[in-house]
């Protein structure tokens, strides 16, 4: 029941967002009021299942020939990405797409870069019955998991039906929302702590501002929370060539015609860490990646010195997973732990990308 009193607490609670910092689940801190929000602190995450969904994570059982777990194509201490140009799939054969980073994926509205899953249990039903990813189905995962006596145990101490799809899923997606990365330098700026990023760097953000950056990027992902065309004022992919089915984006999953090419802003969380950029993974640096988004999405070419500006300020947005930066580890590890082509271009697999491109509808 809720009392007149505690009625205006709310009401002061809602008025008081405009200078305090609310997210359902989290404590509410003091920020600056930008456009961009720090990661919140969530510890409402039951230990337990964080555990199991870590174990599932990491388990190769998921595809069908044993082969890949999520962990090889989203390597935590790889940024949560596979540091590849694109990836290779469950038969070796390079995917279509680049694999984003897991890392804050809890705070994107869709899943996917054409956002093909509403949400992180659906894209974990794309996975498994995606040919190029897990090649599974249900049936034989469950099947085969259900031989393990001690994996089966320990789903029964924390859900009354022990292991069945809703728990597996409801144990990964609580692993995955484990999978933040708070406390980066920006995060600690907007929480108050001046001093916390460089006067370059608060340049580089100034320019973020001033360009028109964060029209698109922006919110606690600095991104994930919007479609747009990639190509708003250049035709890159006229440049580029070689065009594949992946590349038209989110009309995959639509069929409108004004989906093409459109794709889910990526959140810019830890980019230090995640080249190469793009969904074709075709900018190695992020010099490179900040260069194409001036011409493409804002009809700009940067200059050299605004481009270093606003690469250290991204370079800001590098947070904390377990208490350790991401950057520690992210730096040194080059190319995924499960195939040694690191320079998989596109262009070869065109007739496997329609699958993989609308979000893996091989079922
Ligand atoms: C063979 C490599 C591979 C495997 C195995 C794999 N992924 Fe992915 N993952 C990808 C690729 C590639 C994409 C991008 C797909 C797309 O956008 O069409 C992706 C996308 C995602 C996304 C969406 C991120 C975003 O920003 O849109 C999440 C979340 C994710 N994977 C989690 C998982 C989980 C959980 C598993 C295990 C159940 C898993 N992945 C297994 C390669 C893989
Ligand atoms: C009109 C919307 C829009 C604007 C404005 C925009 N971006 Fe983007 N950005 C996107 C989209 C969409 C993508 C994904 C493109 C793709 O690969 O398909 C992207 C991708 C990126 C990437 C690569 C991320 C990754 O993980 O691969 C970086 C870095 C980036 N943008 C930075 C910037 C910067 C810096 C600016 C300003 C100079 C900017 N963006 C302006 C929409 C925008």
């Amino acid at each position: 029941m809720i009392t007149n009193l505690a009625k205006f607490g709310l009401l002061f609670a809602i008025l008081d967002c405009a200078s305090s910092y609310a997210f359902a689940e989290e404590r509410i801190l003091p920020v600056l009021d930008e456009p961009i929000q720090p990661i919140p602190f969530d510890s409402s995450l039951d230990p337990a299942k964080v555990a199991l969904g870590e174990a599932l994570f990491n388990d190769p059982r998921l595809s069908k020939n044993n082969s890949l777990s999520c962990a090889s194509c989203h390597i935590l201490e790889a940024g949560g990405d596979d540091n590849m140009t694109i990836g290779t799939t469950i038969n070796g054969v390079p995917h279509v797409i680049n694999t984003p980073t897991v890392f804050n994926a809890r705070y994107n509205f869709r899943q996917h870069w054409n956002g093909a899953a509403e949400s992180l249990p659906e894209q974990v039903d794309l996975v498994l019955r995606n040919h190029m990813e897990a090649g599974s189905n249900w049936n034989e995962l469950l099947t085969k998991l259900s031989q393990d006596a001690v994996l089966v145990s320990s789903f029964n101490e924390i859900y009354a039906e022990g292991l069945t799809r809703e728990n597996y899923l409801d144990a990964l997606n609580t692993f995955e929302r484990s999978l933040i990365t708070p406390n980066s330098r920006f995060d600690q700026y907007l929480l108050g702590n001046k001093a916390a990023i460089t006067e370059d760097e608060k340049k580089g953000y100034e320019r973020f501002k001033e360009y028109g950056c964060i029209s698109c990027h922006q919110g606690i992902n600095i991104g994930g929370n919007l479609f747009q065309k990639f190509g708003l004022f250049y035709d890159y992919f006229a440049e580029r060539g070689n065009i594949t089915t992946a590349d038209y984006g989110r009309i995959n999953v639509t069929n409108k015609e004004s989906d093409l090419h459109v794709f889910k802003v990526p959140g810019l969380r830890n980019v230090e860490v995640t080249a190469p950029y793009l969904h074709d993974g075709q900018a190695e640096t992020l010099q490179e990646a900040v260069d194409i988004m001036g011409k493409t999405q804002l009809g700009k070419t940067i200059s050299e010195a605004d481009i270093e500006l606003l690469v250290m300020f991204l370079k800001t947005l590098t947070g904390e997973y377990m208490g350790q930066s991401l950057a520690a580890k992210g730096h040194t590890i080059a190319g995924a732990n499960h195939g040694s082509d690191t320079s998989a271009k596109q262009g070869s697999t065109d007739d496997e990308s329609s699958l993989a491109s609308s979000g893996g509808n091989g079922s």
